[in-house]
């Protein structure tokens, strides 16, 4: 009777273990983002909107820009203690506010955003590291999307994140799907070109989104990609060419993009060059009547190719090798079924 308790004791603990190994091994699932408010910024309802009330009174509903519509986003949660006032994000601006000295035009603001000045602005934005520093007070949360914003491409361009976001509208376009590219192409025009090509991911049909790909904040992985390879990240989607396959096509699993582009091409599907030209970028000559080349033992034909076989070549390499990407048939090492 022992024995058995102490048997199940021990099977529970192994059970145990490797259910914890398996839960650290997979990809941590996708939680979205955890904003981290300090505390010195979390405020009440009640006191928010008398902070507010600071700038409030004088940038109203008569702004050019429409100031307000902050309260129909996220930002304007009042009832949610990590909800920004103006100042955590301007800062105080005691300057400002007050302008103690009188001046026809006020000191600036301590923090002002935005990528380069508005036409309606005659103040200059601030050093792009004093901007993102204000909102990192926040969104700098680790497990999150933005741990490898240091150092990413965008921001060692000196990128503010109001280059792509934008705070006081309604609807901020780059957390939409079918306006985030308009703000992505704005800069990546190499991209809008490719994706109105004749075979593209449904990029401007609004279901696949450049950040379905791409961690714009910076990521572990090239070219700024959501996983540490390209062929981890066509995987979310394409899971059918992930395998593992009986017999393996080496260039697959090397890199999808040895033969697809992902933004867009005029060859279908996504090809980087049309078969048998793609193939025979690599295989040289597969089917050129190997007998003839390797010569008879007195060397009369040493060398010599027969002509290239027409049924093979300058076809469709596809038309007999379709399991281009890896076959599970016991009976398919050269990729035929
Ligand atoms: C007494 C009125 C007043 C108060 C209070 C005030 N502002 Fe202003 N603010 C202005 C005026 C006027 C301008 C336009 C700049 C100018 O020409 O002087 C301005 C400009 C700005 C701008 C820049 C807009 C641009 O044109 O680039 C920002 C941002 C701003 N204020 C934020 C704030 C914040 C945040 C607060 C609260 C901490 C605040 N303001 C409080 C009057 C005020
Ligand atoms: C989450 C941070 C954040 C909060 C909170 C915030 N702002 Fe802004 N504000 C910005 C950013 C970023 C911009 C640049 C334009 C944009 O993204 O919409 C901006 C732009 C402005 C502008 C326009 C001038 C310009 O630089 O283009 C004014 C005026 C302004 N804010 C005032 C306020 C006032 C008043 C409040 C409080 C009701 C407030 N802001 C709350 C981040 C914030
Ligand atoms: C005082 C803390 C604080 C600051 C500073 C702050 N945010 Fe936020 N932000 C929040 C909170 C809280 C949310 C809502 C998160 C949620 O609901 O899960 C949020 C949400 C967001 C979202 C998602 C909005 C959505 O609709 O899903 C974006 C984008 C964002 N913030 C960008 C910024 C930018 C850019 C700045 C700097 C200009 C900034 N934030 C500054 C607290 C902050
Ligand atoms: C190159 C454009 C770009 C820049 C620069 C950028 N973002 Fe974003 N951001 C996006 C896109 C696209 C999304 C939506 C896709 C996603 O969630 O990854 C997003 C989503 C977000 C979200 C909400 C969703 C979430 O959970 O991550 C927050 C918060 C945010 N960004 C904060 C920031 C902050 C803070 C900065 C500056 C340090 C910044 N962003 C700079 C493009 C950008
Ligand atoms: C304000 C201009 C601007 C905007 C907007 C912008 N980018 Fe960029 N992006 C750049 C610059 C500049 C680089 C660095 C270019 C380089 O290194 O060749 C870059 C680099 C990249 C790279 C990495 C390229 C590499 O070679 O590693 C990717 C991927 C990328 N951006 C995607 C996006 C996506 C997705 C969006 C929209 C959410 C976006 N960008 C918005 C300017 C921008
Ligand atoms: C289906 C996945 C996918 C989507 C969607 C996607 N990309 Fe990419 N992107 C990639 C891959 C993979 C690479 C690396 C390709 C390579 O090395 O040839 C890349 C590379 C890039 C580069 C660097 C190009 C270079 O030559 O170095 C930029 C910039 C870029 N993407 C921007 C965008 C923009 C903007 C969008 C949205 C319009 C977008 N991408 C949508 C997968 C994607
Ligand atoms: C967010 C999901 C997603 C990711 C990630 C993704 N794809 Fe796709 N892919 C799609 C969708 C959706 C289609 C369109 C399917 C359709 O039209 O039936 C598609 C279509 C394709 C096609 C066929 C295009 C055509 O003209 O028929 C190819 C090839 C392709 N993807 C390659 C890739 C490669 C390579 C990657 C990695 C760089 C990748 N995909 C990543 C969603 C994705
Ligand atoms: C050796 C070149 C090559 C490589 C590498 C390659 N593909 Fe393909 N792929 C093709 C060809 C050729 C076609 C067209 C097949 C046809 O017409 O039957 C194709 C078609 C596709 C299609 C559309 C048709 C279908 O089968 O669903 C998708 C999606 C796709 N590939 C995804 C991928 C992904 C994901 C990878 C990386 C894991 C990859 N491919 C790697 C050559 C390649
Ligand atoms: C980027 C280079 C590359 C491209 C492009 C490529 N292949 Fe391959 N292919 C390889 C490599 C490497 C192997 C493995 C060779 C080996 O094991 O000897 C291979 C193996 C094969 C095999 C199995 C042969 C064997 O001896 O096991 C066939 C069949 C094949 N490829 C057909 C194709 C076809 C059809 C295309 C075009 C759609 C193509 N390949 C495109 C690199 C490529
Ligand atoms: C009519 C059907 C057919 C066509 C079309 C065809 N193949 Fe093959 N291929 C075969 C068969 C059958 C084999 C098995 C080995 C053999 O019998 O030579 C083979 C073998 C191969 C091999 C592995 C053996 C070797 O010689 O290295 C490669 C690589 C290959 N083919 C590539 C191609 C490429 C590239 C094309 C297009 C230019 C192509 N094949 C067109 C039927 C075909």
């Amino acid at each position: 009777m022992k024995f058995k308790t102490m048997m199940l004791a021990w099977c529970l603990l192994i059970g145990e273990l490797l259910a914890i190994t398996s839960v650290l091994a997979s990809d941590l699932p996708d939680l979205g983002e955890v904003v981290q408010t300090p505390a010195k910024l979390q405020i009440n309802a009640a006191e928010a909107l008398r902070r507010d009330a600071v700038c409030t009174k004088c940038h109203d509903e008569s702004e050019i820009k429409p100031i307000l519509s902050i309260y129909a986003t996220k930002h304007g949660v009042r009832g949610d203690l990590r909800t920004p006032s103006c100042q955590s994000c301007h800062g105080e601006s005691e300057a400002h506010v007050k302008n103690a000295e009188g001046k026809s035009t006020r000191p600036a603001p301590d923090v002002l955003f935005g990528a380069r000045s508005s036409s309606y602005s005659s103040f200059s934005r601030s050093p792009t590291a004093a901007q993102n520093e204000s909102c990192m007070q926040c969104h700098n949360n680790a497990g999150g999307k933005r741990n490898y914003w240091a150092g990413s491409q965008h921001e060692r361009q000196g990128m503010p994140c109001a280059a792509c976001h934008e705070v006081h509208a309604k609807s901020d376009k780059v957390l939409v799907k079918a306006t985030q590219p308009q703000v992505c192409f704005t800069c990546h025009k190499d991209q809008r070109n490719q994706s109105n090509q004749i075979s593209h991911h449904p990029i401007a049909e609004g279901k696949v989104v450049c950040s379905d790909c791409h961690n714009p904040h910076g990521s572990a992985g090239p070219k700024l990609l959501k996983k540490n390879t390209v062929n981890e990240t066509c995987f979310l989607c394409h899971a059918d060419k992930r395998g593992p396959f009986l017999w393996e096509h080496q260039p697959v699993s090397e890199d999808c993009t040895n033969c697809h582009t992902p933004h867009g091409s005029n060859i279908t599907p996504l090809l980087k060059s049309r078969p048998p030209f793609l193939c025979e970028e690599c295989h040289d000559g597969p089917h050129n009547s190997p007998k003839a080349a390797a010569g008879n033992a007195a060397g009369a034909q040493g060398g010599l190719k027969a002509a290239p076989s027409t049924s093979y070549t300058g076809r469709a390499c596809l038309n007999c090798h379709s399991m281009v990407h890896g076959s599970n048939s016991p009976a398919g090492a050269f990729l035929h079924r």
